[in-house]
């Protein structure tokens, strides 16, 4: 979960790295720090905290060379200290990591008994070392980091800069995302497209267990067993986005605010809409006809979406489908049928649970189905169809609009699936695509209802507990609602499914403790209003999201009221997203909090 970049470049290249390291700070941000080569001798700056304490470090002692390496930490081994921080250096050498070396103990206790004396407590360390002592036995770097790879268990993508060699690095990828950027007499390895963007578009991905040796021409490709290897070359688009705020004072605020357009667009793609149908992504593997499952994982935000999913794929295209979190999922040893489907949803596609998930259905020889944001991604790559969302790159960690694009997707498939199996007609494909196209005019209505939720999320600031409520697609948003809310405001929330409040959290309710009802107008409303009833009769203040005329007709007046549009209830999860994600950044805002880098947080897993 951290970020990795190197430059073989011919101008400084410490604030390249430092600019490369800004595109990668949502992969973590305890820590950071470069290295490079000043007059063929290494030299690195750390700091402990944001990449601006290590810009501030940067500005007192600058740093020459033309060759480098750097780092953003999301701490697994050891505090975000300084000391812990990345590069982790010897005489010999300097390693920036992401990812976990499982056996590192066993490794450390193996040096330290040969005389090594460790700095730190970090599992990145014991890499430094290693290849430090296999240096020692030949003076050949790639022969040291050849001999060390297979001694190191776990998952890493590294990139190594050797001490007196200006014109050498090498990168080693197994378990974690490593890509080679080419340029004109520059080279470069990155996590991902995203942090080459400003230095190349042309990259090629590393496989599992390849490594890599990079000079300014070029570089020379092996796979595990040292045999050279050609990975393709690729141009990627990640340069035509633009990673800025625009006006607003947060990406979250801006990625909120950009949910009609892409949703819309997503929309777009799947949606033939002059005639009222879905189009499905061309080439799939498998006949949505024939499945007797749909088998789902993903993690976070992403389930929550799947949850949604689920209830879609169930009532529109007839097919059970069972869903669980990938960190389970992946362990728990299910039974998948030859004539089931997996999905996987996940935002990065390089979530290691979700990416485990997929590879254990793939084992289990079934195709897999991945609704993802990053088109590059290993997710992308290694499923058997990719069903892409068109959100562009999301920036804040708590996800937002990569959330409701994978809800756009997923009732696309539904509607689709359902077509494909004769559990819809066109009619009725008609009327569902009519409901999907008014998406994203609702959420911009949504939008403007903005003040009207940052006046509740200041009342919910000063509370320490949160109840969130919906049934039927709404239930998943009252969990996404709560999450979100947890995790960049601080504040303790709960999600539950309505009906299930009598059978435990109704104890809870107290005159403090705010209920957010989600409730648009769906068969099950009556019964949501009299879950309503039941909070109130016990003094509880509720929040209400749904029609303005909603309390009324409920005989309710409740301490805040978010007012949505009328709309059909199929897709009302897609539109009810927004105020639920705008309670939570409003709150979190009244706190002064990091909305952007919320603590202890990363936005791409990729680690266990
Ligand atoms: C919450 C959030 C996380 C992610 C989860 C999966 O706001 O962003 O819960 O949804 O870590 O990430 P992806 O979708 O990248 O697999």
């Amino acid at each position: 979960m951290c970020g990795i970049v190197g430059i073989l470049g011919k101008e400084p290249v410490a604030p390249l790295l430092v600019d490369a390291l800004r595109r990668l700070e949502y992969r973590g941000y305890d820590s950071a720090g470069v290295a490079t080569l000043e007059d063929g001798r290494l030299t690195r700056r750390r700091a402990e905290g944001k990449l601006r304490n290590l810009e501030a470090r940067l500005k007192d002692e600058p740093l020459a060379g033309t060759i480098g390496i750097g780092h953003t930490r999301w701490a697994t081994h050891g505090r975000p200290t300084e000391r812990n921080a990345h590069p982790h250096a010897t005489d010999r050498l300097a390693v920036v990591h992401n990812g976990i070396i499982e056996n590192f103990r066993e490794l450390r206790q193996r040096l330290e008994a040969e005389g090594d004396v460790f700095e730190t407590e970090t599992d990145t360390e014991v890499v430094a070392r290693l290849v430090t002592h296999e240096m020692r036995k030949t003076n050949d770097p790639a022969a040291a980091v050849a001999a060390a790879l297979p001694q190191l268990h776990g998952a890493f993508a590294l990139a190594f800069l050797f001490d007196g060699h200006e014109e050498l690095m090498i990168g080693a990828r197994k378990g974690a995302p490593l890509a080679v950027g080419y340029g004109e007499g520059e080279m470069y390895l990155g996590s991902d497209a995203l942090a080459l963007a400003p230095f190349t578009q042309t990259i090629s991905y590393l496989d599992d267990g390849d490594w890599v040796v990079l000079d300014r021409k070029g570089a020379v490709i092996r796979d595990a067993f040292g045999a050279k290897a050609d990975r393709p070359k690729i141009r990627t688009s990640a340069g035509a986005f633009l990673v800025d705020k625009g006006n607003h004072r947060h990406f979250m605020a801006k990625e909120i605010h950009e949910q009609p357009e892409v949703v819309g667009r997503t929309l777009a793609h799947y949606l033939d809409m002059a005639n009222g149908r879905v189009r499905m992504p061309a080439d799939l593997p498998f006949d949505w006809a024939k499945l007797d499952r749909i088998t789902m994982s993903a993690c976070g935000t992403a389930y929550y979406a799947g949850l949604v999913g689920k209830y879609w794929f169930e009532r529109f295209a007839r097919i059970p489908v069972e869903i669980d979190v990938a960190s389970e999922f992946r362990y728990r040893e299910a039974p998948l049928s030859a004539a089931g489907l997996s999905v996987v949803i996940s935002q990065s596609g390089e979530t290691a649970d979700t990416l485990a998930g997929l590879r254990y259905a793939k084992e289990q020889g079934q195709h897999v189905l991945s609704i993802v944001n990053v088109p590059t991604s290993t997710i992308a790559r290694e499923s058997s169809a990719a069903a892409p969302t068109l959100a562009g790159p999301e920036i804040g960690v708590a996800s937002t609009k990569a959330f409701t694009c994978q809800l756009a997707v997923l009732a696309c498939l539904a509607i689709g699936a359902g077509r494909a199996r004769g559990t819809l007609d066109a009619e009725r494909e008609r009327e569902l695509v009519a409901e999907l196209v008014k998406v994203p005019g609702l959420m911009a209505d949504a939008l403007k209802h903005e003040a009207a939720v940052e006046h509740v999320a200041r009342d919910i600031a000063k509370t320490t507990d949160v109840l969130f409520l919906g049934r039927g697609t709404n239930y998943p948003l009252a969990l996404e609602g709560a999450l979100k809310l947890k995790e960049i405001s601080y504040i303790h929330a709960e999600g539950y499914a309505a009906g299930e409040l009598k059978h435990g959290p109704i104890a809870l309710i107290d005159e403090t403790m705010p209920v957010v009802v989600l409730a648009p107008r769906d068969a099950i409303f009556e019964k949501t209003v009299s879950n309503m009833q039941e909070v109130a009769a016990r003094g509880g203040r509720i929040i209400l999201i749904a029609e303005e005329t909603a309390a009324d007709e409920a005989g309710l007046v409740p301490a805040g009221m978010i007012p949505m549009a009328p709309m059909a209830p199929e897709f009302a999860a897609i539109v009810y997203a927004v105020p639920a994600q705008l309670l939570a950044y409003y709150a979190a805002v009244t706190l002064g909090k990091d909305v952007d880098q919320p603590r202890n947080l990363a936005k791409s897993v990729t680690v266990e």
